[in-house]
């Protein structure tokens, strides 16, 4: 019942690194992590920590309500970005790193709230690509990448639709911020996501944490770690079909 690390319980971190993300392709180390409030508190720690009032975001259109407070919160010039049932389109894209030179840009390239649109492997390619040639961090949402209901194993759905982090081939994931949730496949009262990124990255939106909230609950992480270590709920969340 005391304070905790203050990036999360070592043990869930380690999990995550091993048993959760090398399941996606995604391959970090526990200095990449940053176990957070969910999801929510990890876009508002990068919206914090990049953005000045006036900087121009691009975000996928449309998006979850969640972020766009944070953004208008921050004072972000906020442009939508269109795209049709394979994700946002290439051109139009680059046509707006062009134009408003942006900081970042926000996606959900697995199941984008409210379309739930799934981007194709092409999409996903071209917007990473973009992102890295314009030097432009994409903040890649992928709280509801595990709700696949097409009968695909696991293995096999992320070899299709594979995380842009898991496609970075930057050095450490320079180009990609992945955040992560246990709200949709766990329980939302547990109130535990994560960040993933470059170790500079996690570092300095720890230091943000350490202001905004200390550290998120530490019994909360131990609870939920003992769950998904020593329990079949994997099994459960990772066939839901
Ligand atoms: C797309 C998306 N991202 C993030 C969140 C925040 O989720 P949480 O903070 O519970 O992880 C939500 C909430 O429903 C959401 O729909």
């Amino acid at each position: 019942m005391q304070y905790g690390e203050p990036a999360g319980y070592t043990p869930l971190r380690e999990w995550l690194n091993k048993d959760w993300n090398a399941r996606k392709g995604i391959r970090t180390v526990p200095e990449q992590i940053l176990l957070t409030t969910g999801t929510q508190q990890a876009i508002d720690l990068v919206m914090r920590l990049l953005l000045e009032p006036g900087d121009s975001v691009l975000v996928e259109h449309p998006t979850s309500p969640g972020c766009l407070e944070v953004l208008e919160m921050q004072g972000a010039k906020i442009v939508p970005v269109m795209g049709d049932r394979d994700g946002i389109l290439p051109d139009l894209l680059e046509q707006h790193m062009q134009q408003v030179r942006p900081k970042l840009l926000f996606a959900a390239p697995s199941f984008s709230n409210p379309t739930g649109a799934l981007w194709s492997m092409e999409r996903r390619e071209a917007v990473l690509e973009l992102c890295s040639r314009y030097g432009v961090l994409l903040v890649e949402d992928d709280s509801y990448g595990e709700l696949h209901f097409d009968g695909l194993e696991p293995t096999e759905f992320y070899r299709k639709y594979p995380s842009l982090f898991a496609l970075d081939t930057a050095d450490q994931g320079g180009h990609v911020l992945y955040i992560g949730s246990f709200s949709k496949t766990v329980a939302p009262a547990l109130r535990t996501g994560w960040a993933a990124g470059h170790p500079a990255l996690i570092q300095a939106m720890a230091s943000v944490k350490r202001i905004a909230d200390g550290q998120s609950s530490p019994m909360n992480q131990r609870l939920l770690y003992q769950l998904l270590a020593h329990s079949l709920f994997v099994g459960v969340i990772t066939y839901p079909c």
